[in-house]
């Protein structure tokens, strides 16, 4: 079983962090085989299994389905639930008693995103209690509003110091490690180089130290929309399309199910049925 341990093995050794998403129990299943360093069951499930255009629609008692299917597939991984919007951002005790929920449903860690004297109390309560937290700054959906839409984030020094000022208050609250979204990759390798936490880009360039992406973008099963910082390792919704025709083609032409799909009665019943 991987622990919040991994992370910093890993940065202390200068060996990049593979982190990906999961929502549902098959898919964690096949992360959990490939041996990803970490599983993260992030909001983005919003859009990309429940079709909602953005993250806000998604409820704690949904997240926790999900969290709870992929905690059933990964049995070894180091399994990350994102705190939905709203879900932490009331109260400290609000967010505290949420997190616990997600521990409780299997993720061994959560994510918040921000930074402001609210999240920095949320996350050493959190911490104080045993629940890990990854950090998350740059662009950051769940303000997408008060951002201004999808931005690239610390685009001048003084945006980028911001950003780094932020990323020390939350390695000092305790977090242990920081996604950074949507950079460019010069700024997210200062922030790198001056905390000591590993960060995980997304669309954050190579210098961080580590990355994640969205497994359905990857892999080309949802296809929506496709950020710039995706690369696609395969095309599982035109091979997914593909096989679907296939389905229908064969039932329409009655080629499916053939004897091989089907079960038979045996002899005598048979016989009984004819006299
Ligand atoms: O919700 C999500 O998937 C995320 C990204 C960091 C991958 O927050």
């Amino acid at each position: 079983m991987k622990t919040i341990s991994v992370f910093k093995r890993l940065k202390d050794s200068n060996e990049k962090i593979a982190m990906l998403t999961a929502y549902d129990y098959s898919t964690a299943q096949v992360l959990d085989k490939a041996e990803i360093d970490a599983i993260l069951v992030g909001d983005s499930l919003a859009m990309v299994a429940l079709g909602y255009e953005n993250t806000y629609n998604i409820t704690l008692d949904e997240m926790l389905i999900f969290v709870k299917a992929v905690a059933r597939g990964a049995k070894n991984s180091f399994i990350i639930g994102d705190m939905p919007f709203m879900s932490y951002n009331l109260s400290v005790s609000q967010g505290l008693e949420n997190a616990s929920k997600m521990i409780k449903a299997g993720a061994n860690a959560v994510k918040l995103e921000g930074c402001n004297d609210h999240i920095i109390s949320l996350i050493k309560r959190c911490v104080e209690s045993g629940i890990p937290v990854l950090g998350h700054l740059g662009f950051t959906p769940q303000l997408m509003n008060t951002l201004g839409g999808h931005k690239i984030q610390g685009k001048t020094s003084d945006k980028i110091e911001a950003i780094l000022e932020s990323a020390k208050k939350l390695e000092a609250a305790g977090c242990f490690g920081i996604v950074l979204e949507l950079m460019p990759s010069e700024s997210a390798k200062y922030i790198t180089n001056n905390i000591n936490i590993p960060t995980i880009g997304i669309g954050g360039g190579k210098y961080c130290s580590g990355q994640i992406v969205v497994t359905d973008d990857i892999l080309g099963k949802f296809t929506d929309f496709t950020p710039k910082f995706v690369k696609k390792y395969a095309n599982l919704h035109d091979e997914v399309l593909k096989g679907v025709i296939a389905y229908k083609h064969e039932v329409k032409e009655g080629l499916f199910p053939s004897n091989k799909e089907s079960f038979e009665l045996n002899q005598e019943e048979k016989e009984k049925l004819h006299s």
